[in-house]
């Protein structure tokens, strides 16, 4: 068998700093487990443009279609920010996801029994949780035309447009009542078909192709009350379809029953290639984290968990992937809290690279 390949791109401002993490797991894997996988890495975001006056070069596209897989960090930075918005760093990361047609994006939320005190919920409404959010990801309002800010009678006008084909929603519903399957066979579609015509589409679509999973039960919620759920008890849900903003949103709620935004994975996957396996990117939920960059602050267990998504979806390595989460589950037992998981008056937090030294450890502790 060929060694699988894997394209890291940590991007900007944490970016860099939670991958240097996973670099570590990648070379224990390889050392220990004898999985061993070709790695290349490249720039995307600010870093890119800083170096190519583009957030993603042609070559850098062109390889991600190549590779098995894409890891990415984050983009992102306020230095950016008044870039022409076609040259953003956020470009870059869109591009990757539209080009490589990654329209499932599986956004789990797990609250880590060590985590459930911390949640800014109450214990009880927590503890346990085990969640997916399947956010559309590569069509809406992300990217539907009309789109712009254009000039009208004396003012400018901020065109977006929500826009959604039956195929889109019907492949996107598939693949969340397909998960549904793998776990508890609950699934609730979310939009907000009151209002708009997308959502009353994205309903009936969802509904037809839940006739081909009978034993999912599966329910509609419009997305404002869907959020309200999501914080009043989180439990209820299973698995989630929803859009790609609402999407966007409500993964990041989801982040915080789970303690923080620093603990979020996500895997991006598209339509098989012709090695069967998914075209693929994992990323953290989080951004770059201007606030906490170069600081040695940042969580790296999003980025880890990521790279464990990547295990389990794109390498057939399911044990693999439990062996590092598993990892995860005991660092945090252990008490290792870097300081977005010890809140306002948190004392002694690890760093970043203390965090990832702790999970090669376990990582140890488990042969
Ligand atoms: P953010 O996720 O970067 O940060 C939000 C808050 O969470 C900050 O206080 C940050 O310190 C904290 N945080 C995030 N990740 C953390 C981690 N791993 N460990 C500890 N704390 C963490 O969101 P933002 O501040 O709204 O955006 C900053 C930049 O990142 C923007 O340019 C935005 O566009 C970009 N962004 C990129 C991605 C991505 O690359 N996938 C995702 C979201 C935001
Ligand atoms: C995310 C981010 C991105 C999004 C940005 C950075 C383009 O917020 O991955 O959640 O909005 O999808
Ligand atoms: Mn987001």
């Amino acid at each position: 068998m060929t060694t699988p390949s894997l394209l890291i791109l940590p991007g900007d401002g944490i970016g860099p700093e939670v991958m240097a993490e996973v670099r570590k797991v990648i070379d224990w894997f390889g050392a220990k487990r004898d999985l061993t996988f070709d790695v290349s890495e490249d720039l995307v975001g600010g870093c890119a443009y800083d170096k190519h006056g583009t957030p993603l070069h042609d070559d850098t596209m062109a390889k991600a279609q190549e590779v098995d897989a894409v890891l990415l960090g984050a983009v992102g930075g306020p230095q950016y920010d008044s870039l022409d918005f076609s040259v953003k760093p956020e470009r870059g990361l869109l591009r990757l996801r539209k080009e490589m047609d990654l329209f499932a994006n599986l956004r789990p939320a797990q609250c880590f029994d060590a985590l459930a005190d911390f949640s800014s919920l109450k214990k009880d409404v927590v503890a346990g949780l085990d969640i997916m959010i399947v956010r559309e990801l590569t069509s809406g309002i992300y990217f539907g035309e009309p789109r712009g800010i254009i000039e009208e009678g004396n003012e400018r006008v901020g065109i977006n447009t929500q826009r959604y084909t039956e195929s889109e929603i019907d492949r996107v519903a598939r693949n969340a009542f397909e998960l549904a399957m793998k776990r508890n066979k609950k699934l609730c579609s979310m939009e907000k078909a009151n209002v708009m015509e997308s959502g009353v589409l994205w309903r009936e679509v969802v509904t037809e192709v839940g006739k081909d999973y009978p034993e999912v039960e599966l329910s509609h919620m419009y997305a404002d009350a869907g959020a309200m759920q999501l914080c009043r008890w989180p439990k209820q849900f299973d698995v989630i379809v929803t859009d790609n903003l609402f999407g966007d949103l409500l993964s990041d709620a989801a982040a915080m029953l789970t303690g923080s935004l620093g603990m979020l994975p996500s895997a991006s996957l598209g339509a098989p290639m012709a090695n069967g396996r998914p075209k693929a990117m994992y990323e953290p939920v989080h951004g770059s984290a201007p606030d906490i960059a170069g600081q040695g602050k940042a969580n790296p267990i999003a980025c880890v968990l990521s790279f464990a998504m990547a295990l389990r979806y794109s390498f057939d390595q399911g044990a693999e992937a439990t062996r590092l989460e598993k990892a995860i589950e005991t660092v945090l037992a252990d008490g290792y809290r870097t300081a977005d998981l010890l809140g306002e008056e948190g004392k002694d937090p690890v760093s970043t690279s203390q965090m990832g030294d702790a999970i090669i450890a376990a990582l140890d502790a488990s042969l």
